[in-house]
């Protein structure tokens, strides 16, 4: 046996036997598993040198994704470039940004018009024209590759869009397709459905069936009707799938964001959500890249509450996800804002602390998607805080109409039925940005740029990899020109993914500029984590009681080192006093001011980044 294959037969052995097993489980049929297997030595064949040795060198270093400088920016490739080679010619920019990790938001093909930005994938093996094509994304790769950058991908495996080839020919009425997805020609199993199945777009596109007429069949769209749920009971579509991501790896990509995960099995009289069918799914793609493709990562997307989450992490011996969102947390920074309380974030962050430092969470501020209210509304409610009014506040808060807000943003998905309702618009308009610049108020501009670094000084102060939405680096504003597109305007989150705007990014040169002052913030900060080994995803992290209701204590450790951070979520000055700390020396490290932390005063939105002094 030459080396190459030497390499795969060990790797697959290693796995065989569990991979095998699942396999049976779900779908007890030895011949497609053999299909898989060889599918699997064809796929690493095909492999690139370079990719390869990528594979050999992580496997070396198998923690390299924990480090302390790791830092993500996602965007649309057309609003951040108009195309693949246009972001090729962006990477210096990236680079400056010290991003070592791009998202490609999603680019294969999709149907103009019915695409939910890119979620509804046509064709796996195909850029969209207006984008570039496959060898594009090949270069693009590569020249990421050479300076150290990483590419993330999406991987939409829960639905394909009605104009995939599939899709066609189920429509057409063959059978062999038609149970690739869900159809039923009456009523009965679909209302059966709709009893135990939650809606996803409760007004942009209610219930989960979508009648065909010209076939008189219902097909399961948990999405936009556009999106027909696959079936994964049929091994024919697990097994494509698979084959469909181990293309996509091999064109260079290093992290697969796995889709709406939670949703890809389905079981009547369920919720369809979170089924142990999924995490058997997510074991055996695991299972399938580490024999393939080792070097690369999988990311969950699990927009759910943290006991749903965790669990796509798997176990020591048996890993799912590499990564996963840190989406409640994400969602408590709001609600802290709005209600310059830091319990609840206080309590959100100890349930994350506490779970085994092998886990990797990325840490966001706002993505492509809106704000979702997932709150612990138990802990609430013994707060005073309901969830209807409580939810109702937020939304009322970020719109800017009460509680002193300057936030500006828009509802999304506002379900008349249920009242509930969640929330769109960039970091930079959401911290009042956009009020300050419209009414010229200097003061109020102030407020807004602090509140804005200030939570980029808190994300980066979590364990994990800080992801940017691209643009919120120099604190680009909502976008409305959506309403003006008849294809986007009842879609909010439209808002929130403008494009960028490079004319303002020159301004970062501009002293003063709010690009400026809001780039070269979040720089220092940047720079303070790369070199600071205490931001390692591994370090001890925990939080400080502050004796200050609206001001939030994190702590690190790591080798001796030791940081602590503070950062005030109210407008109005405070004064901290951390009484187990009274003997130590620290040096704050953005203004290397020295400071005893017995009482500590600490200006409204502002923060510290406190680091010990050698003993
Ligand atoms: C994910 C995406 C979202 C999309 C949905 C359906 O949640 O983040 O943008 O609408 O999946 O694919």
């Amino acid at each position: 046996m030459d080396r190459e294959s030497e390499v795969f037969s060990q790797r697959l052995e290693k796995h065989h036997d569990e991979l095998r097993w699942l396999y049976m489980e779900l779908y007890d049929n030895s011949s497609m598993f053999a299909e898989l297997c060889n599918q699997m030595r064809q796929f690493y064949l095909d492999r690139k040198k370079e990719l390869k040795k990528r594979d050999e060198e992580r496997a070396s270093d198998p923690d390299w994704y924990k480090r302390n400088d790791m830092l993500g920016m996602m965007f649309y490739i057309d609003n951040f470039a108009g195309n693949m080679k246009g972001v090729e010619s962006k990477l210096d920019y990236i680079e400056k940004c010290n991003v070592n990790y791009i998202h490609l938001m999603p680019f294969l093909e999709t149907a103009e018009g019915r695409s939910d930005g890119g979620y509804a994938v046509a064709d796996f093996r195909k850029v969209q024209e207006k984008l570039g094509s496959m060898e594009d994304l090949e270069h693009l790769t590569e020249a990421c590759h050479e300076k150290g950058i990483q590419i993330c991908m999406d991987f939409v495996m829960n639905h394909t869009s009605e104009d995939h080839e599939w899709a066609r020919k189920a429509r057409q009425g063959d059978g062999e397709y038609m149970s690739r997805y869900f159809f039923y020609d009456n009523w009965d199993v679909p209302s059966q459905y709709e009893k135990t199945v939650p809606q996803v777009f409760p007004t942009t596109s209610p219930g989960n069936f979508t009648w065909l007429e010209d076939i008189k069949h219902y097909v399961l769209t948990t999405f936009y009707p556009y999106q027909w749920d696959l079936n994964y009971k049929n091994p024919r579509v697990f097994n494509e799938m698979m084959y469909h991501f181990l293309y996509l790896v091999n064109r260079g990509i290093d992290i697969i964001r796995i889709d709406a995960v939670p949703y890809i099995w389905k079981e009547l009289h369920t919720s369809c959500r979170n089924l142990p069918q999924v995490h058997t799914i997510v074991r055996m793609m695991r299972m399938i890249s580490e024999i393939v493709c080792p070097s690369v990562l999988l990311l969950g997307e699990v927009v759910m509450e943290p006991e749903k989450v965790v669990p796509y992490f798997g176990t020591v011996e048996k890993p799912e996800c590499h990564m996963l969102y840190n989406v409640t947390t994400m969602a408590a920074t709001w609600h802290t804002i709005a209600t310059r309380d830091v319990r609840l974030l206080k309590r959100q962050l100890d349930i994350v602390n506490a779970l085994p430092k092998e886990y990797v969470f990325l840490n966001y501020l706002r993505c492509h998607d809106d704000i979702g209210w997932g709150l612990d509304y138990g802990f609430l409610m013994a707060a005073g805080m309901e969830e209807r009014s409580h939810k109702q506040y937020l939304n009322d808060y970020f719109q800017g109409y009460v509680g002193g807000s300057c936030s500006r943003g828009e509802l999304y998905n506002a379900d008349p039925v249920t009242g509930d309702a969640r929330f769109c618009g960039t970091t930079a308009s959401m911290c009042g940005v956009e009020k300050a610049g419209c009414e010229q108020d200097d003061g109020a501009m102030e407020k807004a740029i602090r509140l804005d670094i200030m939570l980029h000084g808190y994300m980066f102060m979590q364990s994990g990899i800080p992801v940017l939405y691209s643009g919120d680096e120099i604190g680009q504003l909502n976008d409305y020109t959506y309403k003006n597109d008849s294809l986007k305007a009842a879609d909010s989150r439209y808002i929130h993914r403008g494009a960028m705007n490079w004319k303002q990014a020159e301004n970062i040169e501009k002293p003063g500029t709010v690009e400026e002052r809001i780039f070269h913030g979040l720089q220092a900060l940047e720079k303070i984590r790369a070199s600071e080994k205490v931001f390692v995803s591994n370090a001890d992290t925990w939080t400080i009681e502050t004796g200050d209701g609206s001001v939030l204590g994190i702590g690190r450790y790591y080798e001796g080192e030791k940081i602590i951070g503070l950062f005030n979520f109210s407008e109005f000055d405070r004064t901290v006093r951390l009484n187990e700390t009274e003997t130590e020396e620290y040096e704050e490290l953005i203004s290397g001011e020295k400071k005893g932390l017995a009482e500590m005063p600490i200006p409204g939105y502002g923060f510290y980044y406190l680091k010990m002094k050698k003993l």
